[in-house]
């Protein structure tokens, strides 16, 4: 979506924020947009919206409505209505919990049959990042740095764009993919 104001150029993006359940995708979004952090964990129950406004240059504006999806909706039904006209989405999940990384494929493959890019845009699938959150405790004793080369194939066999280590507690690599989202969205469009 886009609107002229004089010769500043406004989009309006929705993005998709899921993954297994205490992966960090709220705290990701509180850092991104808030800049705050907390270790007390309060589950999402179905959704929550965040807004971030980018001054990306002079003459453009990003307006980003970022859908923060409770990870135990994987298993309800209402995914397909959260995804509506979604134009891109981050796949998190845990370093420290390795099961959480065999939600990333099942949550890709949701976001693959349900979402895709609008027909004028030639359709597809939407761009999806891959985060791997809590990198801030590799190596305290749980957790490892995941393999470039490896992560490089599996991004490149199940349809991510890129991935980042990421920490919503140290701030590590969180602008970093959304700069790199949505830079690919402005040059699709
Ligand atoms: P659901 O809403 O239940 O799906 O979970 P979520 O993915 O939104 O996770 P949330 O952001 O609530 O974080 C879960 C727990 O992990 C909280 O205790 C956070 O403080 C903690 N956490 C999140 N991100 C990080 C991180 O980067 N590093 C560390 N050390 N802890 C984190
Ligand atoms: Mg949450």
């Amino acid at each position: 979506i886009k609107s002229q104001r004089s010769n500043v150029r406004e989009y309006l993006y929705k993005f998709l924020v899921v993954g297994d359940l205490g992966t960090g995708k709220t705290s990701i979004i509180k850092r991104y947009v808030h800049n705050i952090f907390s270790m007390h964990y309060k589950s999402t129950i179905g959704v929550d919206f965040a807004l971030k406004v980018i001054q990306w240059s002079p003459e453009i504006v990003v307006r980003l409505q970022l859908w923060d999806i409770a990870g135990q909706e994987r298993f309800g039904n209402m995914t397909r209505v959260y995804y509506k006209e979604a134009l891109g989405a981050f796949v998190v999940y845990d370093v420290t919990r390795p099961q959480t990384f065999e939600g990333v494929r099942k949550w890709k493959a949701d976001l693959d049959s349900k979402i895709s890019l609008p027909e004028a845009w030639g359709g597809g699938n939407i761009p999806v990042v891959l985060l791997a959150n809590k990198s801030d405790l590799i190596g305290e004793g749980h957790g490892q740095h995941a393999n470039p080369t490896e992560m490089d194939t599996f991004c490149k066999e199940n349809g991510f764009i890129k991935w980042f280590e990421t920490s919503a507690k140290d701030n590590t690599n969180i602008d970093e993919a959304a700069r790199h989202l949505v830079t690919t969205i402005l040059g699709i469009e």
